[in-house]
């Protein structure tokens, strides 16, 4: 894309250097005081002229060309018009050509990102909380992917501790294989309730749940086949949700994994003298960083989750070799991961500055939208299916001939729960409300859904099936509402980078959210099916660029973009 900045300050002739002049070009808010403005205050010192004196200067000796149509210099401030034709061509241009690839880029290629998201535990259902961490996780994943990142989505399975001996017992007294197969990892859960129940009145139970557990922890062929059966049904039943969400995992390795990778982090950070013995417990003291400590082995000798996370990251940094490594995971988590990454830094690894929580704030389902049965688990499939029922009666009252309605009411009521998570700064409690989310009209996925399948809609009412030539005349779009959309448009790259690397998709959500409105904006003030053909070849140029953003932002969120709707 031609850099007008850079083409701004190749031409200012003065003795500032190049680089500080370039870098201090801002784009302007408003249109009206053009499009580039350089603010002079910056370098009043250094000139040792006041900003307004050093803006008429500059002025006076700029050279108005092909690029730049007119610069302006008002209180200290220099503004510089581009040639609007000029630069709707080279935005149409260039992303035209690049097409699904507009707004990637390769600078991360050589590097690995390990992504821990979603991380599950076995024996339990994914529910409404682990919606934050799969969606931005699962966003994440495709930003980093698309700036030319190796990314390592990992599933950190909750798949260690004495509850799977609780669940062997539970188990071997009430478990049904039949209902098992029916209900998935439902009956797993249900099983382990009632194990809690009943333990009340029979404290027998809580003795006999441990020695199953030991029997698993020393490898007993009984203890891991039943172990190894409940970690499937749970995988079999989260990967259906997983795929409706599109997200992808490349390991599946979890807690347990780390069971005989311990020891030797364990010696090292013994080695360096930074583990104390206190009541029995291995522990390294992190009182000077008004911390509690960071507890690694327990008095009898078991290894606790922090102990895990400390393999991993060992593990991680020798399998993958990463640049970062990133844990989506809950606010509630925080001194967790300061604690092992303050344990990692006192080891003097100097990796330990690559790893990063990106943490989330809750959400919450509106009291009363959702029956949960007994227990106050409520399940992601519920919420999923839910959406989707309440989109296929949108659709059937709205557009009752819509073909592949089922698919599009998947597609729309999927994305309208990952959007939900991904609208707001990640760490910000939210509560989730059906008809909010599925609002067509509101800052929604089916809102941007709908603006993209509009899109596509005027190349079916121009009796075209896709755009069949890219405009090379623009001189006749000169208004506020196409400049408008062009700037979003140019500014998409940016958007993709500032999104992946400050871990924040809500960046590319809230741009995307901006474009679709912008795009109705111009939709509604002109007419792009008209008798001018050349103005309507330029703007339906200018719709199909819209469109490829938007249906590429939406993927890079997770959500699909149906043609129709
Ligand atoms: N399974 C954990 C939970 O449900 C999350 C694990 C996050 N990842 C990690 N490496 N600690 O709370």
């Amino acid at each position: 894309m031609f850099d007008f900045k850079k083409h701004i300050a190749d031409n200012i002739k003065s003795d500032i250097d190049k680089q500080l002049l370039y870098s201090a070009i801002i784009n302007t808010a408003d249109d009206s005081m053009g499009d580039y403005s350089l603010p002079c205050f910056k370098f009043a010192g250094m000139l040792r002229k006041s900003p307004v004196m050093i803006a008429e200067q500059l002025k006076n000796d700029f050279v108005c060309d092909k690029y730049i149509c007119d610069v302006k210099a008002v209180n200290g401030y220099l503004n510089f018009y581009v040639n609007r034709s000029e630069m709707l061509t080279d935005t149409v241009c260039e992303i035209l050509n690049k097409g699904e690839e507009y707004g990637n880029s390769t600078e991360g290629n050589g590097k690995t990102i390990c992504l821990d998201y979603s991380s599950v535990n076995i024996a339990k259902s994914l529910h409404i909380g682990h919606l934050g961490t799969t969606a931005i996780g699962g966003s994440l994943y495709k930003l980093f992917g698309a700036l030319g990142y190796h990314v390592v989505g990992i599933n950190h399975l909750g798949d260690y501790g004495t509850q799977f001996g609780k669940m062997i017992v539970a188990y071997k007294l009430w478990g049904n294989d039949e209902t098992i197969k029916e209900q998935g990892v439902k009956a797993l859960q249900d099983l382990y309730v009632r194990f809690h129940r009943e333990e009340e009145e029979h404290p027998e139970l809580t003795e006999q749940a441990r020695q199953w557990f030991v029997r698993i922890e020393k490898g007993e062929e009984e203890a891991v086949r039943l172990f190894e059966y409940f970690k499937k049904i749970t995988l079999d039943d989260v990967k259906v949700v997983y795929d409706r969400l599109n997200v992808k995992f490349d390991s599946w390795n979890g807690e347990s994994f780390y069971n005989d990778k311990m020891d030797k982090p364990l010696q090292f950070l013994e080695s360096k003298g930074l583990v104390t013995v206190s009541d029995g417990a291995k522990v390294v003291d992190l009182s000077e960083y008004n911390m509690p400590p960071c507890l690694l082995v327990k008095s009898d000798g078991s290894s606790l989750y922090a102990t895990r996370d400390i393999a991993a990251a060992f593990y991680r940094k020798e399998t993958y070799n990463f640049d970062k490594c990133l844990y989506v995971v809950a606010y509630q988590q925080d001194l967790h991961f300061r604690q092992i990454f303050k344990v990692l830094e006192l080891a003097g690894l100097p990796w330990a500055k690559d790893m990063v929580h990106v943490a989330y704030g809750m959400v919450s389902l509106e009291e009363g939208s959702m029956s949960t049965r007994k227990g106050n688990t409520v399940f992601l499939k519920d919420v999923l299916d839910k959406a989707v029922a309440k989109c296929m009666d949108i659709i059937c009252a709205k557009n009752p001939d819509l073909p592949n309605k089922e698919k599009v009411a998947e597609q729309v009521g999927v994305g309208a729960v990952i959007f939900s998570a991904l609208e707001n700064a990640r760490i910000k409690d939210i509560t989730f409300t059906f008809d909010r989310v599925l609002n067509f009209d509101g800052e929604t996925a089916p809102y941007l859904q709908y603006t993209h399948a509009r899109c596509r809609s005027l190349f079916t009412k121009a009796g075209m099936s896709y755009l069949t030539r890219i405009a090379r005349d623009y001189s006749g779009l000169d208004d506020v509402e196409t400049l408008r959309l062009v700037k979003l448009l140019r500014n998409f790259p940016n958007i993709v980078s500032d999104s992946a690397y400050k871990y924040e998709p809500s960046i590319l959500s809230k741009y995307l959210i901006d474009l679709a409105q912008a795009f109705n904006r111009f939709y509604i003030g002109h007419r792009v099916i008209c008798e001018d053909l050349s103005i309507q070849n330029a703007r339906l140029s200018l719709v199909e660029c819209v469109q490829l953003a938007l249906r590429k932002g939406l993927a890079l969120l997770g959500i699909e973009a149906p043609e129709q709707m």
